[in-house]
C-alpha cells in the first residue's frame, strides 16, 4: 500500500504580508516514479526567502507556484525508488522536490551527496542554495581584496553569515548588520566578523564608526532603511552586490514605498563610478557547484567557517516558520525537519 505523503499547497496569492490561510496542508498518497524519475522521501525541507516571490503573480525571473500546487522549495532526504540510471535506494540526495514528505524527481534535479561529509541539512544551507549564493556573489560581483572594507546585511542569516566568513578568509575588514543583540553578538562571538551592527539603532552613526574609511563591498540582502544607510558610504570603484532585498518582499504591488525608505540617490553610481549588479544563483551558480562544495567542505573542516541553522519542528509547522522568516524571528539557515 502506498505511504502517506503530506502536502502544503498554495491556497491563495498573499497580500503583503503572508497568513496561515494562504496555505494548506493535505495528506495524499504517495506518488510512483514515471521514467528517469526519483522517488524522493524528504527529512529536511528549505525554507527561504524567494518563496514569497513565488506566492505572487508580479513579473519576476520565474513563474509563480499555480494555485492548488505545491509550494516550492529544495528538500535534502533519501531515495526511495528509482527509474532513472544512476540513482537506487537509499542514495542520499538535495534537490527541488516541494514542501512534502514524498516527491517525484526528474534525476537532473537532484545532486547526490555523501552524508559522510557534512549533516544531512548542511546541503540546504552552507553546502545548498544560499552557500552557493554567497560564493558566486563573491567570486563574480564582490571580488574582496585583502585590506578592503565590508559590510554585510541579514549578516546571521543563511547568506549572509557565509558571505562574511569568506571576506574574512580572503583578508578583509567585515562589519556586519542584524536584527537584535543576539544576533550581533553571535556574528561577532561565534563567525569572527569584525563588528556587528544591530539595524534597529542609529545605523548611519554606527556606519560611520566602524568604517569611517568607506565600503569597498556591500552585500545587499535587505534594502529599505539599511541600503539608504550604507549607499552614501560606498567608496571610489565600490562593488554592491544586489543579492535580495528582504525588506521590500512584502510591501504591496503597486506600493512605491521601499521598505520604509525612500530609494537611494544612484548619481553616485557614475560620479563614484560603481558597479552594482543583480545576480541570481541558479544564472551560473550550478554548473560550478563541485568546486564550491570542494571549498567550502575544506574550509569547514579546518574551522574556518562556521554555520547556524533554526530548525522547526515538522511541515506542518512550515508555513508559520515562513511567515516569521519575512520578519526576522528566524536565527539562522531556517529549515524544517519533517516528521
Ligand atoms: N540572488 C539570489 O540568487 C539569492 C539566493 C538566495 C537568497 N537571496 C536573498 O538573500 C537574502 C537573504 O536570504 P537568506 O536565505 O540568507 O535569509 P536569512 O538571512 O536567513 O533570513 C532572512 C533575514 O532577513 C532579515 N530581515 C527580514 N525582514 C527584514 C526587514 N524588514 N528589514 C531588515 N532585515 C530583515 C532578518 O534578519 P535580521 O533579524 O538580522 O534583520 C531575517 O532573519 C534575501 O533577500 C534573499 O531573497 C538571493
Amino acid at each position: 500500500m502506498a505511504e502517506t505523503n503530506l502536502q502544503v499547497l498554495l491556497r491563495r496569492r498573499p497580500q503583503g504580508a503572508p497568513v496561515p490561510e494562504d496555505f494548506e496542508i493535505v495528506e495524499r498518497a504517495a506518488p510512483e516514479p514515471a521514467e528517469g524519475e526519483v522517488l524522493v522521501r524528504a527529512a529536511y525541507l528549505s525554507l527561504d526567502p524567494y518563496m514569497r516571490g513565488r506566492m505572487s503573480e508580479a513579473k519576476s525571473y520565474a513563474k509563480p507556484v499555480a494555485l492548488g500546487a505545491v509550494m516550492e522549495g529544495r528538500t535534502a532526504g533519501t531515495v526511495v525508488a528509482s527509474k532513472a540510471p544512476g540513482f537506487a535506494p537509499g542514495d542520499v540526495v538535495a534537490g527541488g522536490s516541494g514542501w512534502q514528505r514524498f516527491s517525484c524527481v526528474k534525476a537532473a534535479g537532484l545532486i547526490k551527496v555523501d552524508p559522510a561529509e557534512a549533516p544531512l541539512s548542511a546541503n540546504l544551507g552552507v553546502l545548498g542554495m544560499p552557500g552557493l549564493t554567497a560564493w558566486v556573489g563573491l567570486e563574480d560581483i564582490g571580488q574582496p581584496q585583502s585590506g578592503e572594507v565590508m559590510v554585510v546585511s541579514a549578516a546571521s542569516g543563511a547568506v549572509g553569515q557565509v558571505v562574511g566568513q569568506i571576506g574574512r578568509i580572503r583578508g578583509c575588514k567585515v562589519i556586519g548588520i542584524a536584527g537584535g543583540e543576539r544576533k550581533c553578538r553571535y556574528v561577532t562571538e561565534e563567525l569572527g566578523f569584525d563588528a556587528c551592527i544591530d539595524h534597529r539603532g542609529d545605523l548611519a552613526a554606527q556606519l560611520d564608526r566602524h568604517c569611517p574609511e568607506g565600503i569597498d563591498v556591500y552585500w545587499e540582502n535587505v534594502g529599505g532603511v539599511v541600503q539608504a544607510a550604507v549607499f552614501p558610504r560606498l567608496r571610489d570603484f565600490a562593488r554592491m552586490v544586489m543579492c535580495g532585498v528582504i525588506a521590500q518582499y512584502n510591501v504591496a504591488e503597486g506600493s512605491d514605498s521601499f521598505g520604509g525608505a525612500p530609494g537611494p540617490n544612484l548619481g553616485a553610481v557614475v560620479r563614484k563610478r560603481l558597479r552594482i549588479q543583480g545576480f541570481i544563483v541558479s544564472d551560473n551558480g550550478w554548473p560550478r557547484y563541485p568546486q564550491f562544495r570542494r571549498e567550502m567542505l575544506g574550509w569547514m573542516g579546518d574551522g574556518r567557517l562556521r554555520w547556524r541553522e533554526d530548525v522547526v519542528e515538522g511541515l506542518r509547522n512550515a508555513p508559520q516558520a515562513f511567515i516569521g522568516l519575512l520578519e526576522g524571528k528566524n536565527f539562522g539557515k531556517l529549515v524544517v525537519k519533517i516528521d
